[in-house]
């Protein structure tokens, strides 16, 4: 089965060794992926409505791993048990409903081992309410897909006991800085921001709104930022 980037780079992510609870789990194609894998521990999967479960649950079957996933309808982590959230997986969901999931339930975020989020928006917020919670983001990877012709971004962070990454002002919001040596897909995502921002900026140089020139600042900051960053990776 072909999966999309985003997806394998999650699927890639799961520790083999932990049980999985997969929030949102939408068309279960995480559980169908890791069980091709050969991942053995418990899975369960879970969704807000009955529906996606229900593709889910069809998925599941036509690729022989009927009865191999719990299937539970509820929200967030309501539907399971504190001692069954090992591993939490939250994916494809905005930054202020995974934020908002796990404040709801954080006795269950807290005794899972590991967690992987994949925010679709709001990252910067996300990360704060993890770091203002006592987490600790030991992963926070950016990738470049293309699948769909047009060029997405997506952050995907990993909670659990590794180190974890000193974030300042400018990496809350665009993740840290030292996976510049690693990652072309962070290089490409930084190159994205320096163009729109820039393109921000052009646009507010007229204006002598109070607003609109404090707002230029912070951008004009931002976009320096962004510029020594993507200066410092052009020999990587
Ligand atoms: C865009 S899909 C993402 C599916 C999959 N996780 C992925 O990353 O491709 C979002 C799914 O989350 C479900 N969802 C939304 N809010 C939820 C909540 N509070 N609890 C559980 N599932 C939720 C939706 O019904 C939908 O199936």
């Amino acid at each position: 089965m072909m999966i999309s980037k985003r997806l394998q780079t999650i699927v890639d992510l799961i520790d083999k060794d932990l049980n999985l609870v997969d929030i949102g789990t939408d068309h279960g194609i995480v559980p169908v992926e890791v069980l091709n894998n050969n991942y053995n521990k418990k899975i369960i999967a879970t969704d807000i409505n009955p529906k996606p479960l229900s593709r889910a649950e069809s998925f599941i079957k036509q690729n022989n791993f009927e009865g191999k996933v719990d299937l539970r309808v509820g929200s967030g982590l309501k539907p399971i048990n504190i001692n069954e959230a090992d591993q939490i997986l939250v994916a494809g969901m905005g930054g202020e409903l995974i934020a908002d999931i796990l404040k709801s339930d954080l006795d269950k975020a807290k005794y899972a081992k590991q967690m992987i989020l994949q925010p679709m928006t709001k990252v910067e917020e996300l990360r704060k309410f993890l770091i203002d919670n006592g987490f600790n983001i030991s992963k926070d990877i950016v990738i470049e897909d293309n699948q769909s012709k047009q060029i997405r971004y997506f952050h995907i962070l990993v909670v659990n006991n590794d180190k974890g990454i000193d974030y300042g002002p400018f990496e809350l919001i665009f993740g840290p800085t030292d996976q510049i040596n690693i990652s072309q897909d962070y290089k490409h995502y930084i190159k994205r921001k320096i163009d729109q921002y820039e393109k921000r900026i052009a646009s507010m140089n007229n204006s002598d709104n109070f607003n609109t020139i404090r707002r230029r600042l912070e951008y004009e900051r931002r976009l320096k930022f962004l510029i020594e960053v993507y200066e410092s990776t052009k020999n990587c």
